[in-house]
């Protein structure tokens, strides 16, 4: 990641720090559950930000946490490093103002320039941000302010111009005019100041508003009264700079970004889909180059399907890697497992907590694995439970075959060698191993270790005969 961004981004001759607001509850998403923690692409609204801010490689990134802070922190800790990172606590949540006021003593002294970024705006691209840096630097202003313009402009800041275009102030909506609320232009949360001159101006800012909060908006209007130049930078994509305040704008962005994911992988990763509206791709997935993607197919977190791979409707796949033409028909659940090239998945299979599939192996209807490898060329077909278990190659597990793995204590393990044939409804009582070449009878309740070469039945089951080791015919 690190060349990557140096490559993008000049490394900075001057340091800078950066904030990010995100101790506010966000009311009007009606949740228990802090506005910045809601995900969008599987991801907090957060770590999308914090991801935009790592790239500028800021000194510091402060982040302002203050409603669920625990929550919060850990959240912005997968994705930002430790050395960077500067956590601030907003004990109440007093507005924007006070948010960025909790940061005083830490950036006590400071002369560098801090950038103020909001917690719940994930669209933002750091070319845009590195755009408003540069502005700021070179005109030298107290303060740099990134709007752009709004159809529907209702709930955002409005920046309100004299009558020659100059900056005058911010106002809120609540608080605004008639005539305010016509303005178009909007403030998009996104700042450059001189630190200085925001912490002086920040103590002359009062909660004397609708909502009785200290508004961080209120700040360039102060400054500039006082003689400071403020620089509005106005950046024509408006999507990019829009927050997400409700579930509905939540839902909206989740659709734009997975249109946007699915449309990439079309067109640069020549991916199949047989109705992209109704696919669901993480945009950290990865898709070989002629998979094909059914309708109602979900693909999270940071998967990775091979090339020419198959992937039939209703199935999810989280986490997981499968190599090229691997097959998954319709309805599997596969999460943290990994699949070999040329095999067959489902339909109907549930593969969890590292099931590892060697290559060519095949799992049909109804079987769960779980933390178990099946072996290449090896194949359970029906109606069967694999947990804690080593399978070896060429081996068969016939249907309703169950590793009784859970003792009531603890999880043991089984081992099934190669070339084995595990008889319909076989039970298998962990910790147990059956040998290569073996075969149990429909029905064995196996207690026992079954050596290699031997046929074994009943309940519990004992060796019946020992078998020669050009034993014939196979089983499907
Ligand atoms: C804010 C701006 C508005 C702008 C809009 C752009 C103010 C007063 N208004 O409004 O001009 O158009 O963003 O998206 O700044 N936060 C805290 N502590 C608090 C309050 C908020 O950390 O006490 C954080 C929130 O978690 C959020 C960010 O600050 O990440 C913005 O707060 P929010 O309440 O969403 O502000 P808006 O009403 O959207
Ligand atoms: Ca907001």
């Amino acid at each position: 990641m690190q060349t990557v961004v140096d490559s993008n981004f000049k490394t900075q001759q001057e340091p800078f720090d950066l904030i990010i607001l995100a101790a506010g509850l966000g009311t009007r998403m009606k949740s228990g559950k802090a506005k910045v923690l809601h995900e969008l692409g599987g991801k907090p609204l957060i770590a999308h930000v914090c991801r935009t801010a790592r790239q500028l490689g800021p000194r510091n990134i402060y982040v302002v946490v203050g409603h669920q802070a625990a929550e919060v922190e850990a959240a912005v800790r997968q994705c930002v490093p430790g050395d960077v990172l500067r956590l601030i606590t907003q004990a109440t949540q007093r507005g924007t103002g006070d948010a960025v006021s909790a940061a005083r003593e830490a950036l006590k002294g400071s002369r560098a320039t801090l950038m103020i970024l909001s917690g719940d705006v994930p669209f933002i691209r750091p070319e845009t941000l590195q755009r408003l840096l540069e502005l700021h630097r070179n005109s030298g202003a107290a303060c740099s302010i990134l709007s752009t313009r709004l159809e529907n402009p209702t709930g955002y800041g409005r920046i309100v111009r004299d009558e020659n275009g100059k900056f005058r102030k911010i106002v809120e909506q609540k608080d605004a005019s008639e005539a305010e609320r016509e303005i178009r232009e909007i403030n998009s949360g996104f700042y450059c100041f001189d630190p200085q001159s925001l912490f002086s101006a920040l103590r002359r800012v009062k909660p004397a508003n609708m909502q009785g909060e200290y508004y961080l908006t209120d700040v360039p209007a102060i400054l500039g009264d006082s003689g400071k130049r403020i620089e509005v930078n106005f950046h024509s994509d408006a999507r990019e700079l829009s927050g997400v305040n409700t579930r509905v704008e939540l839902a909206e962005f989740e659709n734009l970004l997975r249109r946007r994911t699915i449309r990439a992988l079309m067109l640069d990763g020549g991916v199949t889909f047989i109705d992209p509206s109704n696919a669901y791709i993480s945009a950290d997935a990865q898709i070989g180059r002629d998979c094909v993607i059914h309708p109602e197919v979900v693909i999270e977190g940071d998967t990775v399907l091979g090339e020419g791979c198959v992937v039939r409707s209703g199935t999810r796949i989280t986490n997981s890697r499968l190599g090229a033409n691997v097959t998954v028909k319709d309805h599997c659940v596969i999460v943290d497992s990994e699949i070999g090239a040329n095999c067959s998945v489902g339909p109907f299979a549930h593969l969890r907590m590292n099931a590892w599939l060697a290559e060519s192996s095949a799992v049909g209807n109804f079987v769960e694995i779980k933390k178990s490898k099946l072996g290449p060329r090896s194949k359970s077909m029906h109606l069967t439970y694999l947990g804690d278990a080593i399978i070896g190659e060429d081996t068969n597990i016939g249907a309703g075959t169950v590793t009784c793995n859970y003792d009531g204590k603890k999880k043991n393990q089984t081992i099934i060698e190669d070339h084995v044939r595990i008889g319909s409804d076989t039970m298998l009582v962990a910790p147990v191993t059956v040998g290569s070449r073996s075969v149990t009878g429909a029905g064995s309740v196996v207690i026992d270790d079954v050596p290699p070469d031997s046929l074994v039945a009943g309940v519990p089951a004992i060796v019946k005969k020992r078998l020669s080791e050009t034993m014939g015919e196979k089983e499907d």
